[in-house]
């Protein structure tokens, strides 16, 4: 009996379930495999937080959101937050009492299931010989370097276009400039992909800095039309030329500083500063994580669940799973731990959305 673990680390998204259905499916079928899932991340290692799974646990999970396991984007073992008495926080290497529990439960292995975050971290206790791990990227920002796409874009990209639907007849109705800020804090690929489906007008992403001139250009253009309405997409990491993003120091969030969001209030402001249109804006948020996922995402997550874990089983360490063109693949993730795969801008979908006249705010 070979003892695997399992944990699912950084932001949720859907599809995390379908994995780690598929994963322990794939291994009851391989042979004879205990599954421990991992509660929360790597937290779980340190503070000895773990689950067996079971084929209860498992049960009625493929079309469930977010994670059985839990979550967290705090539990870097090397460089954990820990607050002080005087509520000041301090970092601590807390990578030992992580193999104690490793050693405890008599791990071959951990299926980590994360962004870019979490396979850096998991690739950095590799490295140091601490643990084995097959990782499975995931995160709705469809931003890991080296793979086609992660699960959860797919569901994300749908809700958002739903939304957008919805906006345009209401900003039609009404004459007005309406604005969707989606997630997306370093690649823009949901505005992009839900923009371009949802048929707005403007697209700003966090890769290509926007001017202020070129979308009212743009507004007024389409107004002198006869077109007295718009819908324009942002990126919650979207920024201007020369300026930053939009954002609020996070306090509980230590690795990641800037808490995003509200760089669609900051344009609905100067829109209707430099123009005599209506503004408003909206902001889909979690709305975007949550849910069920779609087919699509449910056939990817079971699909990368079930390579990772033949892949756990030939021994084939410090590698992810990987989707390159409609194959599922082991990359090796060495220098490209913790890479993004950003929008850049001779991608063929940002000359498409040239093509068909949506401004990219340059
Ligand atoms: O999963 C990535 C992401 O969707 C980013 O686009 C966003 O900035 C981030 O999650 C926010 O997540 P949290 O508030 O959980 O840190």
């Amino acid at each position: 009996m070979k003892n695997i673990g399992i944990l699912t680390g950084g932001g949720d998204c859907p599809g995390l379930n379908a994995v780690i259905r598929a994963v322990y499916k794939t291994l009851i079928h391989e042979g004879e495999y205990r599954l421990i899932g991992i509660l929360d991340g790597f937290d779980g290692l340190i503070k000895d937080n773990y689950m067996e799974l079971d084929s209860r646990s498992i049960s009625g999970i493929l079309a469930k959101g977010g994670t059985i396991l839990g979550t967290s984007n705090k539990g870097n073992p090397m460089n954990y937050p820990v607050e002080k008495e005087d509520g000041s926080i301090e970092f601590k290497d807390f990578s030992q009492k992580m193999i104690d529990t490793y050693k405890k439960l008599k791990l071959d292995g951990i299926i980590v299931i994360g962004g870019d975050g979490t396979l850096n971290i998991a690739h950095t206790l590799y490295a140091k010989g601490l643990l084995n791990y097959v990782g499975v990227p995931k995160t709705i920002d469809n931003d890991i370097f080296d793979t086609d796409m992660t699960f959860g874009f797919n569901t994300a990209v749908q809700i958002v276009t739903d939304a957008i639907d919805r906006i345009h007849s209401t900003a039609e109705s009404h004459h007005r400039i309406m604005i969707v800020e989606t997630m997306g804090r370093d690649a823009g690929w949901i505005a992009l992909y839900a923009g371009i489906s949802g048929g707005a007008d403007i697209i700003l992403i966090p890769e290509i800095p926007y001017s202020m001139e070129k979308i009212i250009e743009k507004l007024n253009k389409r107004y002198n039309e006869g077109r007295r309405f718009s819908v324009i997409v942002v990126a919650e990491g979207a920024k201007p030329i020369g300026g930053k993003v939009f954002g609020k120091v996070n306090k509980k969030n230590l690795y990641d500083r800037i808490k995003l969001g509200g760089i669609g209030i900051k344009l609905a402001d100067e829109v209707e500063k430099l123009t005599d249109m209506e503004c408003r804006n909206t902001i889909l948020g979690y709305i975007q994580r949550g849910g069920t996922p779609t087919t699509y995402d449910r056939m990817l997550a079971t699909r990368y669940g079930c390579e990772a874990a033949r892949a756990f089983i030939d021994g084939q360490f410090d590698k992810m799973v990987a989707l390159d063109g409609n194959k599922i693949v082991l990359k090796a993730i060495g220098e490209h731990a913790g890479k993004k795969r950003l929008v850049e801008s001779d991608n063929q979908i940002v000359k498409d959305a040239l093509s068909i006249g949506i401004s990219l705010g340059i």
